[in-house]
């Protein structure tokens, strides 16, 4: 399996676009475009099922939530270039190496999993739907809560070892 993963992690086009001296910074602003929409997105639902700003029914914020999919979308695409043009910064290093040696990268791929893992319980709890017409005032069922909290700590800790990723190389 490894040979398989570090032939596709090797990419010299994104190498060429990565050792551009504009290539690294666009991938880095699109990488913060990216989580300041899911988190901060994710992170008001969330918030809202925990109980702030409860005068504002659940409903506006789930308007929001396609745009945390394109934030996700933005971190996934811009942090897979990272990963795959890492050798157009670092000489000589292959992505696999950093793949199965930086523990900040993979703990951050196992929260990101975790949270996937924990969207798909919310949905197959029914508590989605449960929370669908909390109107002003209104308390989320405490599973719903439970869920929100998780999804919360997950999505900083993302952020937390995100940071931390280049202390690992
Ligand atoms: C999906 C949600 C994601 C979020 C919220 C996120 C968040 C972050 C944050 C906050 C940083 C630190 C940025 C900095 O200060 O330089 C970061 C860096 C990084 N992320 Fe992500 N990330 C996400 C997905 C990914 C994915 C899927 C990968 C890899 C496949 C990835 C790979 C990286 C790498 C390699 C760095 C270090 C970049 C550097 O050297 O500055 N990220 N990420």
């Amino acid at each position: 399996m490894g040979p398989f993963i570090a032939y596709w992690l090797r990419w010299p086009s994104m190498e060429a676009l990565m050792g551009t001296d504009w290539g690294w910074s666009l991938c880095e602003i699109l990488h913060f475009a990216g989580l300041a929409l899911l988190v901060g997105i994710v992170g008001m639902f969330d918030l809202r099922l925990l109980g702030m700003v409860k005068a504002v029914p659940v409903a506006p914020f789930r308007r929001f939530l396609p745009w945390a999919v394109v934030g996700f979308v933005l971190c996934v695409v811009s942090g897979l270039s990272f990963v795959t043009g890492l050798g157009a910064n670092l000489e000589g290093v292959h992505p696999y190496s950093v793949l199965i040696s930086n523990l900040w990268l993979q703990l951050k791929l196992l929260f990101i999993a975790l949270a996937g893992l924990n969207l798909l319980a919310f949905y197959l709890t029914g508590m989605s739907s449960a929370v669908d017409n909390l109107g002003p005032g209104d308390e989320a069922p405490f599973a719903a809560k439970v869920i929100a909290a998780t999804s919360l700590s997950l999505w900083i800790g993302v952020i937390w070892v995100g940071r931390l990723i280049p202390w690992g190389l």
